[in-house]
């Protein structure tokens, strides 16, 4: 598992933190891969939601992973068994539904391999809830993002707006809570928060000032 030669950047935090839209600017920015990692877990759900299978069921999303094949477009799109799905994994159907299907352990293997052979190599930047603690725990720079769960609850909300998908506030409200729950409560691979994370509260930071921040941190490692 350490035997590689990568660098790597592992940004973990809940929901809402803004950590793909950093992630994926510091990628452009430096010249790294971007691996957004919930994007995998939300491509295993939909493959599930899309057969009718039932999200409570353990024993049917694990014996679903052999059909399952996941892989990322140049463009930080995501493939499901070579179709582009990066739309269709948006919803909240969707990441009501992976949130319950993240905590089986069969899909964090299959998921957790991949993830280490995609940074084997390469400048990664991987964004999730787990990568500093159980993926690429030999990554070169921690990152732990957070932020008030309200302020969180109206990035969310925003940015389905955006798409313009159908949302309220009390509902991604409670959303956010039940899934913050989940992510860190779980018995497999929970959210936390390394000793050797960096912690940063973007509460009240933008975009621009999240990825300087991480920036300064990035290059001291990288340039030393
Ligand atoms: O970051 P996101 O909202 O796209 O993540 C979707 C779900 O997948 C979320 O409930 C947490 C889970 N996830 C996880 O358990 N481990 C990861 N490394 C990434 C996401």
């Amino acid at each position: 598992m350490t035997d590689n030669t990568g660098f790597a950047v592992a940004i973990d935090g809940p929901v809402g933190v803004g950590k793909s839209s950093a992630a994926k600017r510091l990628a452009g920015d430096l010249g790294m891969l971007y691996i957004d990692t919930g994007a995998m877990y939300r491509a295993v759900a939909l493959y599930n939601m899309r057969r009718g299978t039932d999200k409570k069921d353990a024993e049917a999303v694990a014996a679903s992973l052999s059909d399952i094949e996941i892989a990322f477009t140049p463009a930080n799109g995501i493939l499901l068994n070579g179709e582009d799905v990066s739309a269709d994994i948006r919803s909240q159907a969707i990441a009501d539904y992976t949130s319950m299907i993240a905590a089986y352990e069969p899909v964090r293997a299959k998921l957790t391999q991949q993830q280490r052979r995609l940074a084997e190599n390469g400048h990664v930047i991987m964004d999730g809830r787990d990568i500093a603690s159980q993926v690429l725990p030999w990554a070169q720079v921690k990152i732990y993002l957070d932020a008030d769960p309200r302020i969180r609850a109206e990035r969310r909300l925003r940015e389905l707006q955006a798409k313009g998908q159908p949302a309220e506030y009390a509902r991604v409200w409670e959303e956010t809570l039940i899934r913050d729950e989940r992510d860190k409560n779980r018995v497999h691979a929970p959210l936390v928060r390394t000793d050797d994370a960096i912690y940063i509260d973007t509460s009240h930071m933008d975009l621009d000032e999240m990825v300087a921040e991480i920036t300064r941190y990035v290059k001291g490692r990288l340039y030393v």
